[in-house]
């Protein structure tokens, strides 16, 4: 995690570094920084604890800054402090740097080259800039060359700008696994973690990629391999619509984006739809899962639930058997695969690091895989062979909502499209089906007062919770449990719901909130029976039924939708009652403590 930004040019960096942290806070803000060089070529170092906001508070220097590099922090290394913030010097304070990124031997290099330097903060990072210094004072060499050295010595993931204080209208990039852009405009040039964070000034940008090595100055790029090797590479466009960053009305972009799911998913519809309204995806994809015998869901947090609910569609619907994985497991401890796997990446990001990890793996193995994600050119689109966009707009909340629907809708059209190419009778024209969900989560959207003094009377107080469900209830349960738990940190965990009795009920007691899915028929009454069970013991009881299965007093009613697309109505009431519980405990919605957006570490 972390972001990172910097910018060389004829406007004022520092306003333009502060702005592009701001666009990049998701990605971490337990604290934030940044150098800046004036016209006269003096440097200026701003640190603190927290968000943005608060490092704009004790910013004092009003003159124009030429050049700047900025970060903003989710602590790996080092508690979040004004001495652990970055940008970090060398203990001359003539080198600058931001870092993205974890570097695994950072204690090895210490002990090898910098036994005699004492460090000012307990950071990884801080090793990266004491050796580039070492080494340009030792080997009477130039900034770059120290550079490139240094880089050469890390193991682990990086993306890094660098100042030097002797040449200010130089800045030095590179990258390793974290991602990096370079942005490209008129009389200036600037690095950043995402084009969000840059897409105010231009919205050209080039992709670097691992190993490589940039020299920029407002003018010039030059990209070059750790062999010497200059590489030129055409910047692309990137598609963002700054109207999308805008929080409009709301109070929060949680509260946005769950909103903005009906549109969402009409969006994909149309972008997945041929002339006959069928959906009908890329055929290489499609041949090249057919010519599988295994798909394989790769994902973490959100889209891994998500993944479940993908699983059933895929099996049910295209009638291929499909396993889900948690990234971070899955590549150090790989299953036997079969002999032909094809893997999904989920990912809103396409950066997470657990995902990324092992599609390098499956990579190497030669195996085909496709990413859907929300952001076209990201590292797990480029890298894998195949991606589907979400079409979902940017997500900005760290709690993902439009991207969970997103997925599950996306992995519909794949199930439907394989179906239909398979000669296999699918489950119905599900465009059509999309269509139906898209105005049910308007019905739910419309009743938010209710769902809102729902939250207040069941979760207000409460420590923990439970939510079960059976079924693809249950694969919606585990996301509804990770949603309240991070936002508002009431202790929630989503269970199937005949699990319950064996052990976990020992947990209830007199008002424990117990949530429940039921929207199948199958097992409705089963479920009924464990909401009992529970009622019996003291828990506070929250029905979440659809029509036609709802009793009276269940509070919530869904609207009634294809039996393999309840997820994308039942996980509407979810999501707002964890927005609501955060709201009325006061809690950051939008940034949970501890948490970050995209997880670029592992
Ligand atoms: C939870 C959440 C996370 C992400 C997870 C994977 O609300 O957002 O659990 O789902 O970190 O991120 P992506 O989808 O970007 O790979």
């Amino acid at each position: 995690m972390c972001g990172i930004v910097a910018y060389i040019g004829n406007k004022n960096a520092k306003s333009i570094l502060l702005q592009g942290l701001e666009k990049l806070e998701y990605r971490g803000y337990d604290s934030s920084g940044i150098f800046v060089v004036d016209e006269h070529k003096n440097g200026h170092l701003f640190k603190e604890k927290g968000r943005i906001a608060d490092l704009k508070k004790i910013i004092e220097t009003d003159t124009f800054c030429t050049s700047g590099i900025g970060h903003t922090r989710w602590a790996t290394h080092g508690r979040p402090s004004v001495k652990n913030a970055h940008p970090h010097q060398d203990s001359e304070n003539r080198f600058t740097i931001v870092h993205n990124g974890v570097i695994e031997n950072f204690q090895e290099l210490k002990d090898t080259y910098l036994a005699d330097i004492s460090l000012t903060s307990d950071t990884d990072t801080e090793i990266i800039v004491q050796l580039i210094s070492y080494f340009v004072k030792k080997e009477q060499t130039n900034t770059f060359e120290a550079f490139k050295k240094t880089i050469s010595k890390l193991k682990g993931s990086y993306a890094l700008a660098l100042i030097d204080s002797n040449q200010p209208d130089i800045i030095y990039a590179a990258k390793n696994k974290s991602p990096l852009l370079i942005g490209k405009g008129e009389s200036f040039s600037a690095v950043c973690s995402d084009a969000m964070a840059m897409v105010q000034e231009t919205n050209q940008f080039i992709e670097l990629m691992d190993g490589e090595l940039v020299t920029l100055t407002r003018d010039e790029i030059k990209i070059e391999t750790q062999d010497g090797t200059v590489i030129h590479r055409t910047p692309y466009t990137a598609e963002i619509n700054l109207g999308d960053l805008d929080l409009g009305t709301y109070p929060y972009y949680m509260a946005k984006e769950i909103d903005e799911q009906p549109a969402v998913l009409r969006k994909i519809i149309q972008a997945y739809q041929n002339e006959q309204g069928q959906f009908e995806l890329d055929k290489t994809i499609i041949s090249s899962i057919e010519n599988s015998d295994r798909i394989y869901i790769v994902a973490c947090g959100t889209s891994y639930n998500a993944g479940w609910v993908g699983k059933q569609l895929l099996e049910t619907i295209a009638h291929i058997p499909t396993e889900v994985h948690l990234a971070s497991e899955f590549g150090y401890n790989m299953p036997i695969l079969t002999k032909k796997p094809f893997f999904i990446f989920l990912s809103q990001s396409g950066e997470t690091a657990d995902s990324r990890q092992v599609l390098v793996k499956i990579n190497a193995m030669g195996f085909p895989s496709l990413t859907l994600t929300n952001v076209a050119g990201s590292t797990l689109s480029r890298e894998a062979d195949f991606t589907l966009l979400l079409h979902a707009g940017p997500e900005i909340a760290v709690a993902s909502t439009k991207a969970y629907t997103a997925q599950i809708t996306v992995l519909t059209a794949l199930s439907e499209t394989i179906a239909r190419e398979n000669g296999v009778a699918g489950d119905g024209n599900m465009a059509h089906e999309l269509g139906i969900v898209a105005t049910g989560m308007e019905r739910i959207l419309s009743e938010k007062t209710a769902i809102e003094q729902l939250a207040t009377d069941f979760l207000s107080t409460s420590r923990n919770a439970f939510y079960i469900g059976r079924g693809i209830d249950y694969y919606v349960v585990m996301e509804a449990a990770l949603k309240l738990k991070e936002v508002s940190y009431v202790q929630t965990e989503g269970f199937a719901a005949g699990e319950l009795k064996h052990g976990t009920i020992a947990l209830i007691e007199e008002n424990t909130p117990v949530i429940a899915i039921i929207t199948n028929k199958a097992t409705a009454g089963h479920t009924r029976g464990n909401v009992q069970e529970v009622s019996a013991r003291g828990a506070h009881t929250l029905v979440i039924a659809m029509e036609g299965l709802e009793q009276q007093n269940d509070q919530i009613v869904l609207p009634e939708v294809h039996p393999l697309l309840t997820p994308l109505v039942s996980v509407v009431p979810t999501q707002l009652l964890a927005y609501y519980t955060s709201l009325h405990r006061g809690n950051d919605v939008d940034k949970p403590r501890n948490l970050a957006k995209s997880v670029t570490v592992e």
